[in-house]
């Protein structure tokens, strides 16, 4: 099933067009400069593109709250594929962000028939007990699950009002005759994301979902759901400055002082401007004019910068009148890694990937069939150096293995120079690989009888 620009959540190839992709879907670059402590994928630009990540970034050097949201798919084993996004949740926690996880028991039921009770198994005992190895703080986590907490499912109901089958068809591809279960699961993952913003998890606050890209749908899904609901409406002004706008639905039409035949109540609404105005100013702006018949109020020394913080002002404004007040996602995207043999990674064919509880034989095993970017012979090796851009052992070094650095470029440049050979390369990952791997193992018994931790109280 593929929907536009060919991004298929649900089957996601590996010669993706990174460039394409961030020009067509309106993505924002990472600058990892821009980052307080930036991370290994983000210093060596796995994490290539964004959206609305300066407003994390923002909450992480003003101690403001931020949430960390990912979800998993209850099916099949963990491997290294998988532990990307959980290296950026970490990097999030780190940094002083609350972390959700969502057990996607629902979506995986519906697009692949695992039982509720199957999905659960799996997800405690391969994906949670994984995280806790690869360093998630249980303190600060919280794994529950789609089919446990109603709040999630209310919320896909609700949410769902905003959008249409049509829009369904183009962005996932969706035609007559996709299964309801496999519909409703985008509602349900827009619920995932949006949810730790209710008061009850964790309350107003930006949340921030690290995916692979070919989860962005879904986030576009909720970004323009999310956008949707909102009373206020914030604007860049031509001239300069930020235009706020009332965005009279349904729901809040009373309170904006609409009457039924369109009529504007003066007094409603110069109230609901009187409120405004207020919450504006507890961020120091004083310079607004106001058209409160028009629903307009412009702030002309706002910038681009300030939206997010009068954006959060305004969604609590919304909140305490009774609307949603949501913000809208951020997200960040990383690169695939290649599969082992070419193409993608993929839990059904075990020889594309290393799993997190393979042994160090097998892991070795497939490390010597993987793709090299060595040449034919010594001879030419020596004299025309390797291809890192093509070598499996160099790109998981370098995406998982080798936390240094300056390990990586030195790696790099005796394969390019012809100095390293092709074999050394292999013995390399799989020295470094088999480290990784023993160190997990040893994590996972200290973790195995501790998972509990890391659930929700409606998840146990
Ligand atoms: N759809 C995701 C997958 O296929 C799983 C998922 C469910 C998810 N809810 C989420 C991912 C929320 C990120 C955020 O793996």
């Amino acid at each position: 099933m593929v929907g536009d620009g060919g991004i298929d959540p649900w089957s996601s190839d590996g010669e993706t067009d990174y460039n394409r992709i961030v020009n067509q879907f309106g993505l924002e670059k990472v600058d990892p400069t821009l980052l307080p402590n930036p991370g290994m994928l983000h210093r060596r630009g796995i994490v290539f593109a964004h959206r609305d990540l300066d407003v994390a970034v923002r909450c992480i050097r003003d101690k403001a709250p931020l949430g960390v949201l990912t979800g998993l798919m209850p099916s099949g084993r963990m491997h290294l594929g998988h532990s990307m996004v959980i290296e950026q949740v970490k990097w999030f926690q780190e940094q002083g962000a609350d972390v959700t996880v969502a057990v996607a028991d629902l979506e995986a039921l519906a697009t692949r028939g695992t039982s509720l009770s199957e999905g659960r198994k799996t997800a405690i005992e391969e994906y949670v007990l994984n995280y806790a190895a690869l360093g998630l703080d249980p303190s600060k986590s919280n794994v529950y699950f789609q089919s446990t907490r109603p709040e999630v499912q209310r919320l896909g109901f609700t949410l769902g009002r905003r959008t249409n089958l049509s829009e369904f068809e183009s962005i996932y591809g969706f035609s007559g005759e996709t299964n309801l279960a496999h519909v409703q699961a985008p509602l349900v993952q827009v619920g995932d994301i949006v949810h730790p913003q209710m008061d009850e998890f964790g309350g107003l606050r930006p949340i921030v979902v690290p995916v692979g890209i070919d989860q962005d749908p879904h986030l576009r899904l909720t970004r323009d759901i999310v956008g949707k609901t909102h009373w206020f409406n914030i604007k860049q002004r031509k001239s300069g400055g930020l235009t706020v706008s009332l965005s009279v639905q349904s729901d809040n039409s009373a309170i904006f002082g609409v009457g039924s035949g369109g009529r504007v109540n003066r007094e409603t609404r110069d109230e609901i401007f009187s409120m405004i105005s207020e919450s504006i100013r507890s961020l120091g702006f004083a310079d607004f004019s106001i058209n409160p018949k028009h629903g307009i109020m412009e702030i002309p020394g706002a910038t681009n910068a300030d939206k997010s913080q009068i954006r959060i002002k305004l969604l609590e404004l919304e909140r305490s009148l009774g609307g949603l007040g949501f913000m809208p996602p951020c997200s960040t995207y990383h690169r695939f890694a290649s599969g082992m043999t070419g193409g993608k990674m993929s839990s059904s064919k075990p020889e594309t990937t290393i799993f997190m509880n393979d042994s160090i034989e097998i892991m070795a095993k497939k490390v010597k069939r993987a793709i090299s970017g060595g040449k034919s012979t010594v001879e030419e090796h020596r004299r025309e150096g390797g291809d890192c851009t093509k070598d499996i052992s160099f790109q998981y070094l370098q995406f998982f293995f080798e936390p240094d650095d300056s390990a990586i470029s030195e790696i790099r440049k005796d394969y390019e120079s012809g100095r390293m050979l092709a074999g050394e390369m292999k013995q390399l990952c799989v020295h470094k690989a088999g480290e990784w791997l023993t160190d997990l193992a040893e994590k996972r018994e200290m973790w195995k009888d501790r998972l509990d931790e890391f659930l929700a109280s409606d998840s146990m």
